[in-house]
């Protein structure tokens, strides 16, 4: 991180601003007044506006006072979702590689995360049902999943929805989906098109719970404004470990994100489809090289493709850093089937993106 001048492709976030609008929104609530203590579930207007673009983007409805519950970042959402449903000694089988925070939270209720990899079947990842009933034991009491995924950029189809739904109901497990990336799609019928959510298809009783942040379709990281969707019992049981851990997300931060769902689309859309234009850049580069398999990502601002012959991501990613100044993470980092893959976010500047790809692919051609 201190080295000087690397074009740097590994942070998990856009390196664009935060939109204006949603800068004026947080200076207007500190104006107005909102440096107050709120719910610990979050501002009921902010629920019911969450509430509404369900209703809007997904055709799910949803209870704002007793299914959503506003968290200090999607962290948190993992964080007392997972904090709400396992006990010590309890396991929960994650589907990697994967962004390490849902396993590290799993280990943090001192409980044991049992990491599934996606196989890759030709050019798409898939669920290794097999793998997942193999992993169940008396303990396992939870399955998470991230879709669109970090690293992968895979989202789980329908099918794969289903299925992921039917395990957990046979096996009476929850099902914990992390959807934050889910405006970041380019397969829908039209960009802005959100991933279709799991809630599409779970019942009001089925034990179901979404993840969800502001950080990414907003570039509002350092903001930490998040939420969690559960069930009535659970999001009540989660609001009251909120107040135990933060009681709530700021104030004012809360009512600037009302505004970005409010008014959010014109400036998402943009994003969009300066994204789609990075990542088919990034493809047109790495795909063809000898060596190099890069499944299509449809979702998120990732790429993952994996190297033969990189049996050490870690050394490979340093490797590529001092020779050639280009900073990736490695694919070790994302947990079980990570190792041999390295992971590419292309949510930058041309400026930056297509130096960095010239670099790479000039460094995999050489043999490395
Ligand atoms: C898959 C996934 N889930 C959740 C998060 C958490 O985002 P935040 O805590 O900024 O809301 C991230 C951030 O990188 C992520 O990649």
């Amino acid at each position: 991180m201190s080295m000087d001048g690397v074009l740097r492709l590994y942070f998990g976030e856009s390196n664009l601003p935060t939109p204006d609008y949603i800068k004026q929104a947080a200076v207007r609530a500190l104006e107005d007044g909102y440096t107050f203590y709120t719910e610990n579930a979050g501002l009921p207007s902010l629920r019911r506006a969450i509430a509404e673009n369900y209703r809007r983007l997904q055709a799910v409805e949803l209870d704002p006072a007793g299914q959503i519950v506003v968290t200090a970042s999607g962290m948190q959402a993992l964080n007392v979702g997972i904090r709400s449903v396992l006990d010590p000694g309890d396991e929960a089988l994650v589907l990697t590689p994967a962004w390490p925070n849902g396993s590290s939270s799993v280990a943090m209720a001192n409980a044991t995360a049992r990491q599934i990899p996606h196989p890759l079947c030709g050019e798409r990842y898939r669920v290794d049902f097999d793998a997942l009933e193999a992993a169940v034991t008396p303990r396992t009491r939870l399955l998470l999943y991230t879709s669109p995924s970090n690293p992968l950029g895979w989202v789980a189809n329908e099918q794969e929805q289903q299925g992921l739904l039917d395990f957990a109901r046979r096996r009476g497990l929850w099902l914990m989906a992390d959807e934050v990336y889910d405006r970041l799609y380019y397969a829908g019928s039209r960009l802005g098109d959100p991933v279709p959510s799991i809630l599409r298809l779970a019942t009001r009783y089925d034990a179901v719970m979404v993840v969800h942040s502001f950080s990414k379709s907003y570039c509002m990281t350092g903001w930490r404004v998040g939420w969690l969707v559960a069930p009535r019992d659970l999001a009540a049981k989660a609001t009251e470990l909120n107040e135990f851990i933060i009681s709530h997300a700021a104030t004012f931060a809360q009512k600037a994100a009302e505004t970005a769902l409010a008014e959010g689309e014109e400036e998402l859309a943009r994003m969009l489809a300066r994204l789609k234009e990075n990542r088919d850049l990034c493809l047109e580069a790495l795909s063809g090289l000898a060596g190099v398999t890069m499944p299509k990502p449809d979702g998120a601002f990732y790429l993952f493709p994996r190297i033969d012959g990189v049996t050490d991501s870690f050394a490979f990613c340093k490797r590529l850093l001092e020779e050639t100044r280009v900073g990736l993470a490695p694919g070790v980092a994302f947990g079980a089937g990570g190792e041999g893959s390295i992971r590419i976010c292309y949510a930058a500047e041309r400026s930056i993106l297509e130096p960095a790809m010239e670099r790479l692919t000039r460094f995999l051609r050489a043999g490395f």
